[in-house]
């Protein structure tokens, strides 16, 4: 049986999200070559803007209309006041953020060009973040809990199943988008899937974290019967990981999104506004998929909305300042109006 979150207007906050929080320096227009030995090259754009996948998701999701906040680790340093100024500017709740006494605010450079981008990141104090830093009357107030970035936080990424256990306990649901794994292990990530209601990983993540299950999740023996042996791995991966329990809502970039709901294939196209660059699509489909859920929306409808937002953020550079509001969510994905 699937969960639902608790009544609309029922908690202080819709949506409280954990995990990075860190500014991102966006170049766009970068040559094909980068050249060392001190030689200076130009570019056509240059960008300081939100970034970090919680705090872009969370960013987003106040724009939707969702009461939403974000706990995180910043520095104590120009980077980390940076971001909260930013964050409470658009709406986030960010009084349940930490700031580390010794560690600095991570960076993450993005090197765009053409339809692709690099990027480098200086984790600073992201993997410090731990479950214990996440206050529980937050936990308590919130409706749905969701963490971002489960590679970048091993600490937090460890204490998962405990924390979103109190979610649930408190009947609240929880939704996770590990993003990717640097060092390419994806380990660790089963133990939370149990109590996790959705999954939000895009088709590459979603392949590698059902490469580490068994042939039809951990928890099953044998072959999934309704897989046949021809279907694409990207839904036989999803198989494997809604056999644990969650339900895989999974990003495709310009295809747009697939979940399957109670073996059920559901598909949602991207639509069409123009792509400055593709930084912090994931996050606001996330923002878009998490809006519908919380409205009591069917997947499908919450599918739409997340492709919808992930697509409209890519107007602009940097992840945050094109996110749509609901109604233009609404409106781009072809869903029923507001009711
Ligand atoms: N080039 C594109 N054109 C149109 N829509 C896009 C494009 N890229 C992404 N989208 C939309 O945004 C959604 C999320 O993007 P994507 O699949 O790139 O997620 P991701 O890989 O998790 O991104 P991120 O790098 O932000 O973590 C897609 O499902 C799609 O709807
Ligand atoms: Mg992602």
């Amino acid at each position: 049986m699937r969960r639902t979150p608790p009544a609309v207007g029922s908690r202080r906050f819709d949506l409280l999200v954990v995990g990075d929080v860190n500014p991102d320096v966006i170049v766009s227009g970068v040559p094909e070559e980068i050249l060392y030995a001190q030689v200076e090259q130009l570019v056509d754009t240059g960008t300081i803007t939100v970034g970090g996948s919680a705090a872009i998701l969370a960013c987003g999701a106040a724009r939707l209309g969702l009461r939403t906040a974000l706990v995180g680790l910043v520095g104590d340093d120009a980077a980390g006041r940076f971001m909260l100024e930013q964050l409470a500017a658009r709406g986030v709740d960010v009084s349940g953020c930490v700031t580390h006494d010794s560690l600095a605010t991570g960076l993450t450079v993005h090197l765009v060009r053409e339809d692709d981008r690099a990027m480098l990141t200086f984790p600073g104090c992201l993997p410090a973040l731990t479950a214990a830093m996440v206050g529980r009357a937050f936990v308590r107030d919130a409706r749905h809990l969701h963490v971002s970035s489960f590679f970048l936080q091993p600490l937090l990424a460890r204490e998962l199943p405990d924390l979103f256990g109190a979610a649930r306990a408190g009947d609240a649901t929880t939704s996770l988008d590990t993003n990717w794994d640097p060092a390419d292990r994806w380990e660790g990530v089963a133990a939370a899937l149990p109590l996790t209601d959705v999954l939000l990983p895009n088709s590459e993540e979603a392949l590698a974290i059902a490469g580490t299950l068994g042939p039809s999740g951990s928890t099953a023996s044998g072959s999934d019967p309704r897989a046949p042996e021809s279907e694409d791995p990207i839904v036989a991966a999803m198989r494997r990981l809604a056999a644990l329990g969650p339900l895989p809502a999974v990003k495709c970039g310009a295809d747009g999104a697939l979940a399957l709901v109670d073996g059920r294939l559901v598909t949602a196209p991207t639509v069409t506004a123009g792509v400055a660059d593709t930084v912090g699509a994931g996050d606001s489909f996330d923002a878009g998929f998490l809006a519908g859920w919380l409205a009591g929306r069917r997947i499908e409808e919450s599918l739409a909305l997340g492709a919808a937002c992930g697509a409209l953020s890519l107007r602009g550079a940097g992840g945050t300042d094109w996110q749509p509001t609901f109604d233009e969510a609404l409106a781009a994905a072809g869903a029923a109006p507001r009711r």
